[in-house]
């Protein structure tokens, strides 16, 4: 570690959100929306974001949105999101949805997504971050993970940089 501050995990994590879902949250499949829940998920993503960096942040990259079972109405959304890993002003939250039928207790994966988010200065500039402490065996694990798809997303950025789509 540097010399740098540093936060736990916990001190930005939210943990098992809660969101009923209602009939105006469906598509007409009738399965609840998806971009409702990548919304909500992008705003949970900065509230972490923000906690940890004490500044404004924006979101610069989503990558590896899943979706892996459909929400339907009546279920209960939950979602946990955790700072994986900080570099210099950017950040990687996960987050993962979970669909609970309140009256069993049962509950269904439905969506893991990575958000990149970059913290901004009173000029609009990247500025720089506390580091992030992983304490659980988890928290390490994705702590580890973080630095091989940022290679990925950076390599991604330079792609588009030189493409004209
Ligand atoms: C994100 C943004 C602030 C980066 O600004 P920039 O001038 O390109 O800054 P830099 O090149 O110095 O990059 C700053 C950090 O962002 C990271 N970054 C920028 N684009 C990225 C991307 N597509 N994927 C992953 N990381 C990215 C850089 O790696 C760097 O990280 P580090 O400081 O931890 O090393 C700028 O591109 C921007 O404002 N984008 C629009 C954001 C927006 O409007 N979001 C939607 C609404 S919130």
């Amino acid at each position: 570690m540097s010399g740098k501050p540093s936060k736990p995990v916990a001190a930005s994590a939210i943990e098992k959100h809660v969101y009923k879902v209602f009939p105006n949250d469906m598509n007409s499949h009738n399965t609840v929306f998806g971009g409702m829940i990548m919304a909500k998920c992008d705003r949970l993503a900065l509230v972490v974001a923000e906690r940890h960096s004490a500044h404004v942040c924006v979101t610069a990259a989503v990558d590896s949105i899943h979706f892996r079972a459909p929400a339907k109405g009546n279920d209960t959304l939950l979602f946990s999101l955790a700072l994986n890993r900080s570099w210099g002003s950017s950040m990687e939250i996960g987050a993962r949805v979970e669909a609970e039928n309140s009256y069993t207790g049962d509950t269904r994966h439905i969506l893991s997504a990575f958000f990149t988010f970059v913290a901004l200065d009173e000029r609009d500039k990247p500025v720089d971050v506390p580091e992030v402490i992983p304490e659980t065996a988890e928290q390490k694990r994705r702590y580890g993970n973080a630095q091989i798809r940022r290679q990925g997303r950076l390599k991604t950025r330079k792609q588009l940089a030189s493409s004209p789509d």
